[in-house]
């Protein structure tokens, strides 16, 4: 809890006008309410902030833990918020999606133009055989069109899973195979500094070891020429102008515990997993969090600098924004192309009001220097964000300084695909600590636990734990339920394990250190090593592989990796090469190891396991811990 002493260490106080002015004024009254009555409370915000064709009958179901569920029979549609209802009200004339291309295009849909684009293709979509419940694939850079696919599955209740557009074949592949997907999107190809990425070329590789899409929607956005594979493609412009895209159909109903979405996300071992989440308490959550932390207002432009391919951009560019009748803008590039003040003439010139990235984004333009953003007048900003990793206190205050000219607080947000919505967090009123997300969001309720599951002490590490249920927790593993439990409720029981670690301060601040397990975050994005380890073996050169992740000052981590070579193959420079295009080439430009390193054996355990850990001791010249189970 906040304390009402001093606070220790390096403190900032927020500005007296952005305190007053604030969404949620009063932290401890909210979070009281939800610890007397959490579902009661999140009830009535339900009630009072979204439209429900249909009231639920039970707000918190808990009596399958840790299977829990939120609104229990309400009839709801996350698209019907998000979009219909702003079409009764003045927002309806008002920019919802504001785009701009990597070359300068620019295009804007008031809320009225987005639900008719949606509509018509949801209603292509429909011809196409989707129904409710199919799941579809989604793999685009980031243009309006994603945004429209999106929503226009939720809108006839199908369930979209959306691969982020720096994958490569085989994480396309593999995704589209579990979620046994009948059709798919994509463009053309993407731009990304000036260069296009042959999105459609990628589509059609992993097509080829996944036979269940039946038919693939081709938006044009580079007009490259491409291959369309005749009776399974077809051009997304050609279908919106057949006269079944103009009938406009009205939102499905669908159940509050309805799927929404899957997002596939690395954990512990093993392949991606797809968390699922659905239609009901993602919606309370997200929009609740969004207006909470960042304080949107109507009038707000509001840009959330991340990919629409990861979670981030799902909850916070799409539904959040929309929810709340803010506008959301969504920039295409690369943030240095074609200078390293890109991104500030976006601030500048759509007079940004809130700002949200990444500490990899603001590590590498913070390298350019001051005088880039210094030549934009960014006086539009009132509140920054930060999230994906541990924000170092030089960034923040960079960030701080420069960026934000000191009258902007700095919300950095703990949270992640499994909790959908912000968890640990500043609100605008926050005393800030630079590198702490601060503290839990009303009705959040973490601690830090020590191997026995007690409780630690101020400023001992621990695992960053949940134990209270939320509306947008992650319902299950698609397929898995097992899994689920395993991964997620097996350690403690009845307690939620992030996969994180952390510290909590004397005044209660959560200090998140990084993820315990086998993720790493490389500038942010999420992997898994199971996944560039697979690649790599499935190389025919590499009998044997482990990664771990290096400390990098921009990327936060980097991958290296280590490769046992198969009979008779010659360790060469040429062949690192080889591998780290092959690697690129099945898992994605982000997975690329940074080194590779061959070697004759890896450390394991006596079964097997290989010990990444020790791996990671080694190469920073740390003590390599308890080596027992470590075989020979
Ligand atoms: C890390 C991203 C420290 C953390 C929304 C978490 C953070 C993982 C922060 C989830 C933050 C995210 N401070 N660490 N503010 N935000 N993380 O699923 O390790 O891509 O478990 O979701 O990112 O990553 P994911």
């Amino acid at each position: 809890m906040v304390s009402t002493k001093p606070l220790i260490g390096e403190v900032y106080y927020p500005p007296e006008t952005i305190v007053r002015q604030a969404n949620l004024p009063d932290y401890d009254a909210e979070h009281q309410a939800m610890l007397a009555d959490l579902a009661g409370e999140w009830g009535r915000i339900a009630r009072e902030e979204f439209e429900w064709f249909a009231p639920w009958k039970k707000t918190l179901d808990d009596s399958n833990a840790p299977f829990y569920q939120w609104f229990v029979g309400g009839a709801v549609n996350i698209v019907h918020n998000a979009l219909d209802r702003h079409l009764r009200t003045w927002r309806r004339n008002k920019v919802a999606l504001l785009w701009e291309g990597e070359n300068y295009d620019q295009r804007s849909f008031t809320y009225h133009q987005l639900a008719r684009e949606v509509c018509r293709f949801a209603s292509v979509l429909r011809a196409m055989g989707v129904n409710k419940g199919d799941r579809v694939t989604i793999y685009m850079g980031r243009i309006p069109e994603i945004v429209v696919a999106m929503l226009a599955c939720a809108k006839i209740g199908a369930v979209h899973s959306v691969v982020y557009g720096g994958f490569s074949v085989e994480a396309l592949h593999g995704r589209i195979e579990d979620s046994a997907s009948k059709v798919a999107i994509t463009s053309d190809g993407a731009w990304l500094r000036g260069n296009i990425v042959p999105l459609k070329e990628i589509m059609d590789e992993a097509l080829q070891r996944s036979p269940t899409v039946q038919t693939v929607i081709v938006v044009k956005r580079t007009g490259q020429d491409v291959h369309m594979e005749p009776g399974r493609d077809l051009w997304y412009h050609d279908l919106m102008k057949l006269p079944i895209a103009e009938t406009c159909i009205p939102t499905e109903e669908v159940d509050a515990e309805d799927p929404l979405f899957l997002l596939y996300t690395s954990g512990t071992t093993g392949r991606p997993k797809a968390i699922l989440h659905t239609h009901g308490g993602y919606m309370v959550g997200v929009a609740t969090t969004l207006k909470w932390v960042f304080d949107l207002k109507e009038d707000d432009t509001w840009w959330c600098a991340a990919d629409p391919g990861w979670v981030t951009g799902h909850s916070y560019i799409v539904y959040g924004p929309l929810l709340l009748g803010a506008t959301s803008v969504l920039y295409e590039g690369a943030p240095n192309h074609p200078f390293p003040d890109r991104w500030w003439d976006i601030v500048e010139r759509h007079g940004v009001t809130v700002l949200y990235t990444a500490p990899t984004a603001i590590r590498g333009l913070m390298r350019f220097g001051d005088a880039w953003p210094n030549r934009h007048d960014l006086s539009s900003l009132r509140l920054l964000g930060s999230v994906g990793e541990p924000i170092n206190p030089e960034a923040w205050k960079w960030y701080h300084r420069v960026i934000g000219k000191e009258r902007c607080p700095i919300m950095d947000t703990w949270w992640q695909t499994e909790t959908a919505h912000f968890m640990i967090t500043p609100l605008p009123g926050t005393p800030l600590k630079p590198g702490s997300a601060t503290l839990p969001l009303p009705g959040v309720q973490v601690d830090v636990l020590n191997e026995d599951g007690d409780p630690v002490g101020p400023n001992e590490e621990g695992y960053l734990v949940i134990t209270a249920p939320w509306p947008g927790m992650l319902r299950t593993i698609y397929g898995d339920p097992d899994r689920y439990v395993q991964q997620y409720w097996s350690r403690f029981p009845g307690v939620y394990m992030t996969g994180d670690s952390a510290k909590r301060d004397e005044d209660g601040y959560i200090w998140v250190i990084g993820r315990v397990d086998d993720v790493i975050k490389v500038s942010g994005y999420r992997l898994g090593t199971a996944e560039v380890e697979s690649a790599l073996v499935s190389h025919p050169s590499v009998a044997e592989a482990a990664v771990i992740g290096m400390p990098d000052e921009v990327r936060g981590s980097v991958i290296q990796a280590y490769c046992i070579l198969a009979q008779g193959v010659e360790p060469t420079q040429r062949l690192i090469e080889i591998l780290r295009d092959h690697v690129a080439h099945e898992v994605g430009p982000i997975a690329k190891p940074a080194t590779i390193e061959f070697v004759d054996k890896l450390p394991k355990t006596r079964s097997g396991k290989i010990m990444r850990r020790v791996l990671k001791a080694r190469a920073l010249g740390l003590d390599e811990g308890d080596l027992s189970t470590l075989e020979e």
